[in-house]
């Protein structure tokens, strides 16, 4: 099977970058040792985490000792969550409530980590978001009660591309730390932002963040978790003493290295913000313009959104028609969150910022990467727009 001539789905994966291969291969064949090995072969490998972890910190603006290796930005999240109520459980008096503030938009990794743990009895509020998927920060100051333990915020949503005000969180949460008896922590899913906005931690006020290789042209199954020296977390998975103790099993050396080479190439990527910016403008402008019945859902200005990621609905058309038909035309763009595109329940991102039902059935989101061209760009517009009226006249809308 040949890959697809246009890839728009930069959101849901992106692929290897070919140095970062380069740079895990040796960790795949030759230097197969054991980071807790302490012959040769595993010092080498134990190095090669190390070098890893430093790129991380030095991303993130952060202590190595803060930078846990997991294998997924999905455990991240779930240690971050579970990991922090199990280590404040130990610390709680019987009786004392945990209370954890999140959206309705995040992802499932973390939203269904917070459904679960109200299973468990641990109380958790959904903050509402503005038509343009934004919170409002006067609704989250209005939720925190003294027993609030956490407030998880995405940094970035991967459908719609909205920023939400990280920074002015960090400070309101610093604000009202002052004054409470406990603590509230600050954890941010950068998975999306980490390509484009700062992930400094001390900038941004935040306790733990969560990154994701496979999103920053590394490879899959590796996710990075940082937490602030002194953060209560427990480990989710026990076993060996690797990463601090706070994930057990042996690392995946190779994904590791790929983890910190991609992070370091990070860099290089945010030159092209303006370039991808341009082309998201113009798609948008374009599809607005040139396909009837079709509207932008996220924020409309710059400054609160991703510059690639872009969501529309087209009246009248399933987006998983439009999905499919492009597939056969050799494009590749997605109906949402990659996770959630089996399931035909519309997007819960869509349905918080006030969508209908059948205008979030009829979503696409198009996501731009480092390899985006305005060719692309310009060829796809004219497929889409082949697509949607075809699509129209066969149901006839
Ligand atoms: C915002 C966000 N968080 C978490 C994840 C999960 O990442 P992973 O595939 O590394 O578990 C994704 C992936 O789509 C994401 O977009």
């Amino acid at each position: 099977m040949k890959n697809p001539k246009i890839y728009l789905d930069y959101a849901a994966t992106t692929p290897l970058d070919g140095d970062v291969l380069k740079k895990m291969m040796p960790y795949l064949k030759d230097k197969y040792g054991n980071p807790s090995s302490i012959y040769k072969i595993g010092r080498e490998a134990s190095e090669a985490i190390d070098n890893a972890r430093s790129e991380a910190a030095k991303f993130l603006g952060c202590k190595e000792t803060e930078v846990i290796f997991t294998g997924s930005a999905s455990e991240s999240d779930n240690l971050a969550i579970r990991g922090l109520v199990k280590g404040l459980q130990k610390t709680k008096r019987t009786g004392e409530k945990i209370h954890i503030i999140t959206t309705q938009i995040e992802h499932k990794a973390v939203l269904e980590t917070c459904k679960d743990l109200e299973k468990e009895g641990i109380k958790v509020t959904y903050l509402p978001v503005g038509s343009d998927g934004i919170i409002n920060l006067d609704d989250l100051e209005a939720e925190i009660i003294p027993e609030t333990d956490l407030v998880s915020i995405m940094y970035a949503n991967n459908e719609i591309g909205a920023v939400q005000p990280i920074k002015e969180i960090g400070k309101l949460i610093k604000k009202i730390n002052k004054n409470k008896e406990h603590q509230i922590y600050f954890h941010i899913d950068a998975v999306q932002a980490a390509n484009w906005l700062s992930c400094n931690v001390e900038e941004l006020e935040v306790d733990l963040l969560t990154l994701s290789a496979h999103k920053i042209y590394g490879p899959k199954g590796v996710g990075v978790l940082y937490a602030r020296e002194n953060t209560p977390l427990s480990p989710l998975i026990v076993g060996g003493d690797q990463e601090w103790k706070l994930r057990a099993g042996t690392e995946n050396v190779a994904g590791i290295v790929g983890m910190g080479e991609a992070i370091k190439q990070v860099k290089s990527q945010k030159s092209k913000v303006k370039s991808i910016e341009k082309l998201r403008d113009k798609l948008v402008a374009d599809v607005l313009i040139r396909v009837e019945g079709s509207k932008l859902n996220g924020p409309k200005d710059s400054e609160n959104k991703l510059p690639n990621i872009v969501n529309f609905s087209f009246k009248g058309v399933e987006g998983e028609a439009i999905v499919l038909s492009l597939d056969q035309e050799g494009i590749a763009v997605s109906t949402g969150s990659a996770c959630t595109s089996q399931a035909l329940t519309p997007s819960h991102v869509l349905i918080a910022m006030g969508l209908s039902d059948p205008e979030a059935h009829a979503s696409l989101r198009i996501s731009l990467g480092r390899h985006t061209t305005l060719q692309e760009i310009n060829y796809f517009i004219k497929i889409l727009i082949g697509t949607i009226e075809r699509l129209r006249k066969i149901s006839g809308r």
